[in-house]
């Protein structure tokens, strides 16, 4: 019977994804025969709550110098941690305010802190991220972020007021370290916050592409208030985010500095009736995701047999879950477009379809693009316009399988 990764309670697992390559390991031709592969299965605890994989990569596999996600290879996403950057300062109850950021990457988010000569460290496991994030001014360490990290820095730097972390925390299983990391790095009245995609919403929309290897943890508010318990820390906020497809932002205080609002109790009680943890509920989720699966394939064969040319549009992480788990290979798309240079040239984990540029010829479009950046929709739909115009279409999968 597996535990919980987080609180060692019993975790019953409800779904199974199959045999899963690493999904940002886009391969050059010569890796393809020692690609590595794992069971992807989802548990949760019957304990904390925590929605979590059945089983672990170890994260040097995932994490390294060429990890190729890169955070500004979304305007949309520049702009919202723009906002996020003077959020953090204006939160801070000091005038000189320390921000550290674990999983920088590219230094998207410190650039703004740096401009305005706020200071900052941020942290990444990916040397080639660090170095962009340098480049950009911003002052950035790779390393692991645990409780070594956390004690170093303060060591070094002092007390921080804020620890933030976007789409890092759910990477992260030894969570127990990095909290412990965050009680020794922050200030008394210090906060830690994070964002990340939530389970609420993966349920909601049965967008189950959003679990694979680096996405160990599907954070809800219930999960993260027992997390915070058993740390030292309280829930105080919690804040819904319209972005990569549906997150939460939870901000923890050490016990007693800081008086909870409304929203935490608010939004468990709303998991607590959509019985987020409940046996026969996950049940059901995970029919649901077999009959997308179904719907997906009829759609792709359909379209081929009616002669309509298709592409993926944007070699996402979270499309390896996608591909893998479907079955869909170069037979059904035979190409993906992305913007990124670390992925073009080469083939999509499992699946082994090429990752190209995007053609410079409106001609050389698809008749049907895959939309696998559907966490990007607004941005890319605004993107390809003339594309629709000229008769284009789409198919999605979240919410609902379709061609529009
Ligand atoms: P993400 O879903 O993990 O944020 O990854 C986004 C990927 O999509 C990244 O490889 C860049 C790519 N992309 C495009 O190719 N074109 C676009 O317009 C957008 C928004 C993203
Ligand atoms: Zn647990």
């Amino acid at each position: 019977m597996p535990t919980c990764r987080a609180c060692g309670d019993r975790a019953e697992q409800f779904l199974d994804l199959g045999r899963q390559p690493l999904s940002d390991a886009f391969l050059r031709p010569e890796e393809v025969a020692t690609e590595f592969t794992y069971d992807l299965t989802v548990t949760c605890c019957q304990g904390c709550g925590m929605v979590q994989l059945g089983s672990e990569v170890p994260r040097e596999r995932m994490f390294h110098s060429e990890y190729p996600f890169r955070t500004a290879s979304s305007h949309r996403m520049t702009q919202h941690f723009r906002a996020v950057a003077d959020r953090l300062v204006a939160h801070s109850s000091t005038a000189d305010p320390f921000v550290v950021e674990v999983g920088c990457n590219d230094g998207t988010m410190l650039r703004r802190l740096a401009e305005t000569g706020v200071r900052h460290l941020g942290v990444d496991a990916s040397a080639d991220a660090v170095r962009d994030a340098t480049a950009a001014g911003v002052q950035a360490q790779c390393a692991f972020f645990e409780l070594e990290t956390a004690r170093r820095i303060a060591a070094e730097h002092g007390r921080a007021d804020v620890v933030y972390a976007a789409n890092t925390m759910c990477h992260i299983p030894y969570l127990d370290s990095v909290l412990a990391g965050a009680a020794a790095l922050l200030t008394d009245d210090g906060v830690l916050v994070f964002e990340d995609p939530s389970w609420e919403d993966v349920f909601r929309l049965a967008s189950f592409d959003q679990i694979y290897d680096e996405h160990f943890y599907l954070f809800s508010a219930t999960s993260v208030s027992a997390l915070a318990l058993r740390h030292g820390f309280r829930l105080v906020d919690v804040e819904h985010l319209d972005v990569h497809g549906g997150e939460l932002r939870y901000t923890l205080a050490r016990s007693g500095a800081r008086e909870p609002g409304p929203a935490p109790a608010a939004q468990v009680a709303r998991e607590r009736a959509l019985g987020l943890t409940d046996p026969d509920v996950l049940a059901g989720f995970a029919e649901r995701v077999a009959a997308k699966r179904t719907a997906l394939l009829d759609l792709l064969r359909s379209t081929r047999a009616q002669g309509r040319s298709v592409a993926g549009y944007a070699a996402t992480a979270k499309s390896a879950t996608v591909l893998n788990y479907c079955g869909i290979g170069p037979d059904l798309i035979p190409c993906v477009y992305d913007t990124t240079p670390e992925k073009q040239g080469r083939l999509t984990p499992g699946t082994h379809i090429p990752v190209l540029p995007f053609p410079d010829s409106p001609d050389d479009l698809p008749d049907t693009f895959v939309l696998f950046a559907w966490n990007h929709t607004a941005e890319v739909l605004d993107k390809e316009s003339a594309f629709r115009a000229d008769g284009g279409r789409w198919i999605r999968y979240v919410p609902d399988v379709e061609e529009v």
